[in-house]
């Protein structure tokens, strides 16, 4: 029997690289440029780290997570999000005793035991940011405007940008009581997840998907209702800043968020051109997470992609043409080796060049260059190599001309520039 990979787990095939090469360069060129400096942290890490950051009762790390026993019989956990490890290496390598503020960038994959649908997968690849060392509200819209940017630069359809604020511990815990008294009476109403909740995770109640029961909680207390004078503050400036970069958004007072280390300002950005997993990116802000683990009180912001829902959602159009190929049909004693020999000085200029070395006939190196959609072949048998010449095919409208070798490189880049119109 073959075997498969394991569900909810993709292959990323040749024909979708380049859309994912083009949704990474994008990320890798727009982080660098908002002053963002790449970090690569390993793929497991102790399971402690990411029960202790993303929240004990939280569905992640409750249900999602895959754990196993080291040798030893540690306890390691392939990596459900990147934070959590960014800000262990944050701590573990003094990060903030070189700069009073980093700001940090990753892409990479990331694991979760989710129920495989479209857009969700078990194995997914985020691009995420991470600032430490500043609570500005400037730096929470500087990176929600890294997002839209990153969004809108590729063309993503049909977007919307969620913003809510969910204050400090203490406001969340005055909240959580008003919550749970409105609650309460209506419980067995609930659906049996969210009667779990209100004892292990009351605010998750907000953002249930089950429709009874946000019917049920229409009328409760809002979080926004109950910020403290300085969260207030800070959401307003937060608005203003976006108001200011006139990056629309929407206030969505259920947005709480799946992982417990947020506080403050929580952000996603949907598209209606999804299905139900509509969430392209998210974050927010946690404050209490570097202390948390060990550090200094540091506030931090971040947010993170799903690259997955990203590529579904690029145009085309934005990818733009592949680069030209040329193709070389040497064959003979004396036209295999100056073929050869060619092939690599056309790669070096910078021009994309392949062979089919299992060709031994011109028709055969044809069919070989059709496939793979060249806009020249290079032919050169024993003839050809004798008099120092090669024969360039245009394939589009099988023209041929012969050019000397020693000026093939410097033609075929004219004839590139100018889109094939070589004859
Ligand atoms: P998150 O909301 O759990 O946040 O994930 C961020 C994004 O990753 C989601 O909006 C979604 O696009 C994508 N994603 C999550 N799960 C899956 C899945 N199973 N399949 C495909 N895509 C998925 C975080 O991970 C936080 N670490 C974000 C953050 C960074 N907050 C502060 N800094």
């Amino acid at each position: 029997m073959k075997i498969r990979a394991i569900k909810g787990i993709k292959d990323i095939l040749p024909e979708h690289m380049t859309k994912w090469n083009v949704v990474e360069q994008s990320a890798h060129r727009l982080a660098r440029c908002f002053g963002f400096s790449e970090i690569r942290i390993p793929t497991f890490e102790q399971t402690q780290l990411f029960a202790r950051s993303i929240g004990e009762s939280t569905d992640v790390v409750e249900k999602e997570m895959y754990t196993f026993q080291d040798r030893d019989g540690t306890s390691l956990t392939l990596r459900p999000e990147g934070t959590a490890g960014v800000v262990r290496a944050y701590l573990e390598h003094n990060l903030a005793t070189q700069f009073s503020m980093r700001k940090l960038y990753y892409i990479g994959p990331m694991f979760r035991h989710e129920r495989p649908q479209a857009g969700r997968f078990r194995q997914f690849h985020q691009f995420g940011v991470e600032v430490f060392g500043t609570e500005d509200p400037y730096m929470d819209v500087e990176v929600i405007s890294l997002l839209w940017q990153y969004f809108t630069d590729l063309q993503l359809p049909e977007l919307t940008l969620y913003i809510n604020s969910i204050g400090t511990p203490d406001d969340r815990q005055q909240y959580i009581s008003q919550l749970q008294t409105y609650v309460k009476p209506q419980l067995q109403q609930f659906c049996e997840n969210c009667q779990r909740r209100f004892h292990t995770n009351p605010l998750r109640i907000l953002d249930c998907k089950v429709p009874r029961c946000n019917t049920l909680t229409e009328k409760a207390p809002t979080l926004l209702e109950t910020l403290s004078d300085t969260s207030r503050k800070h959401f307003t400036h937060v608005q203003n800043g976006l108001k200011l970069l006139e990056i629309p958004y929407t206030i969505h007072h259920r947005l709480v968020r799946g992982l417990d280390y947020y506080s403050q300002t929580t952000f996603e950005i949907t598209s209606s051109h999804l299905g139900a997993q509509n969430t392209i990116g998210a974050g927010g802000r946690y404050d209490g997470l570097v202390k948390n683990l060990g550090g200094p009180p540091t506030p931090a912001v971040g947010f993170a992609v799903g690259l997955e829902r990203v590529n579904i959602l690029v145009p085309s159009a934005v990818i733009g043409d592949t680069p030209p190929l040329v193709v070389i049909a040497g064959f003979g004693e004396k036209g295999r080796p100056k073929g050869l020999k060619l092939l690599t000085r056309l790669r070096q200029t910078g021009i994309c060049t392949d062979a089919d070395f299992r060709a031994n006939s011109l028709k055969a190196h044809l069919r070989s260059a059709d496939k793979l959609g060249a806009l020249a072949t290079i032919i050169i048998g024993d003839e050809e190599a004798q008099k120092e010449v090669v024969i360039i095919r245009n394939m589009q409208d099988k023209k041929q001309v012969e050019v000397p070798i020693a000026l093939v490189p410097d033609q075929l880049k004219i004839w590139i520039h100018q889109n094939g119109n070589i004859f």
